[in-house]
């Protein structure tokens, strides 16, 4: 019966998670062909200023070329609200697309333009889309998934992430589309999931919550619920909109600056910002755009396979998390990922500082970083990215889904153009610095991040509000949620 009802909104999200797609793709397709590209740069800037490129400019241009897309993404992820709120979850996702046409003109014909200039414009614009997906698709699936599911519901957007950096991996084989003519093809490609998003996505039907407490259309949110649900008993479910519904009339929409001045507000926030910190700075990234030339310095013959090994690794745990997290739930999924990233991090240093003395350490590299990914694929993956449409009732939840995906994006950022440089002073010790910004997380969630598993989008708000009204000095958000729970054994 489960799996039917999660085949349903399989079926509804898919348009939807396309978004997911393109963040993954665009996130991994620059990794494998980063030498090809790089070498680009550098006839275009021998024919330019007839002088080879310096070796501090390729660097400089090419994390350039990478990190831009985090930029991007920390523009658009910030727009979210205003989107959602003003042309409502569906149609905001669909106009989104016309940047990804844009991106891919400018990123497919930077070559034949010979200017890398454009690429890098391509690349801040379909980060600019990146962005708004990373809004737009989580609270559209936790506003249409029943309080059961929504957490293996939520786990479906990084599921479209992992699977679009796996295919970004595969196509930017040299056999593929990972070669000095095809590559502009390669980067433009993004443009078939967005001619696929726009046919897809007229057939999903709007948020129903959306529909009854942003517009008050109460009988389009009630047959569309049917729909969902494949019950005409929807009754609770009305209800427990409604009870939302006068909640926010209560809270009205509340602003940015407001999510900081409340003190109900103030501690979902900070939770919500340090999951997004704990997710991008445990150094995910610096695997997924850089793993090749990681690879390559380990000592691994043939990098590029390694780089996909870690993409079906990574898809692989995304799909172990999302059968586990209703049952695990969020918080031990979270601390257990941490704690074997900081582990994983700890081995591969050891594997690249040995590797001068003993060879076959590149193996020991391989595994190090492959248990490094398969660990944050169990909680701090999927998990920061659904769990703040959790920790927010209606009212306030487009403006924290905005700053947390601010946050996300410019941490996404800090590593994309910062890794390099650091790698180039740390050299096989630069994951140090991961490890121990790794157990600095796993800290923070064990003392402040609840368990927020099959709680109602207003009891976790009604959490918050209790302890924010004991006083923040005696916050201690673990028990608080606790105490909702009852003596219900199932939740
Ligand atoms: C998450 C991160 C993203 C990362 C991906 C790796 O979605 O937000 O930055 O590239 O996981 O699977």
């Amino acid at each position: 019966l489960t799996q039917g009802r999660t085949l349903r909104y399989l079926w509804y999200s898919k348009g939807t998670v396309i978004g997911s797609l393109q963040f993954g793709y665009n996130t991994g397709v620059i990794n494998a062909p980063q030498n090809i590209i790089e070498s680009f740069y550098n006839e275009t800037w021998s024919s330019r200023f007839s002088e080879p490129i310096s070796q501090g400019t390729l660097t400089g241009l090419w994390s350039l070329s990478v990190a831009i897309f985090s930029v991007g993404g920390m523009f658009g992820s910030s727009s979210v609200g205003f989107f959602v709120n003003r042309f409502g979850r569906k149609n905001s996702m669909l106009m989104a697309n016309v940047l990804v046409f844009i991106a891919a003109a400018f990123m497919g014909f930077s070559k034949l333009a010979a200017s890398f200039e454009m690429l890098i414009i391509g690349r801040f614009i379909v980060g600019l889309y990146s962005g708004l997906s990373t809004g737009f698709v989580p609270i559209y699936v936790e506003e249409i998934s029943p309080t059961s599911l929504r957490g293996a519901l939520g786990t479906l957007h990084q599921l479209g992430v992992v699977i679009g950096i796996l295919m970004a991996q595969i196509f930017g084989m040299e056999s593929i589309m990972g070669n000095a003519s095809l590559w502009p093809l390669l980067l433009a490609f993004t443009l078939l999931p967005a001619v696929l998003q726009c046919v897809l996505l007229p057939l999903c039907p709007e948020s129903p919550r959306y529909l009854l407490i942003n517009r008050n259309e109460e009988s389009k949110a009630r047959s569309i619920l049917v729909k969902l649900r494949g019950t005409d008993n929807v009754a609770e479910d009305m209800q427990e909109m409604k009870e939302e519904s006068q909640q926010m009339m209560r809270e009205k929409t509340v602003t940015i600056p407001e999510l900081f001045r409340s003190p109900v507000y103030r501690q979902p926030i900070f939770v919500a910002v340090m999951m997004q910190l704990s997710q991008q700075l445990s150094g995910i990234n610096a695997v997924f755009y850089y793993s090749t030339r990681i690879f390559e310095r380990a000592g691994v013959s043939q990098p590029v396979y390694a780089t996909i090994g870690a993409g079906v690794v990574n898809t692989a745990f995304t799909v172990v998390s999302l059968f586990v997290v209703e049952r695990v739930g969020r918080r031990p999924l979270h601390l257990t990922g941490l704690m074997g990233m900081a582990v994983s991090a700890v081995l591969l240093t050891v594997a690249m500082a040995l590797l001068d003395q003993l060879r076959w350490m590149s193996y020991i590299s391989i595994v190090a970083i492959f248990s490094f990914v398969a660990f944050f694929e169990i909680g701090p993956g999927p998990i920061p990215w659904f769990i703040v449409a959790e920790l927010f009732s209606q009212g306030p939840r487009p403006a924290a889904i905005a700053v947390a995906g601010f946050s996300n994006w410019s941490a996404n950022f800090l590593v994309g153009m910062c890794f390099p440089y650091v790698e180039q002073v740390c050299g096989p010790y630069v994951f140090v610095i991961f490890t121990i910004l790794l157990i600095g997380f796993f800290t923070f969630t064990y003392f402040k991040v609840p368990e927020t598993k099959g709680l109602t989008f207003d009891e976790i708000s009604a959490g918050f509000r209790r302890s924010a009204g004991q006083g923040a000095d005696k916050y201690s958000a673990p028990e608080e949620f606790n105490t909702l729970r009852g003596d219900d054994p199932d939740l």
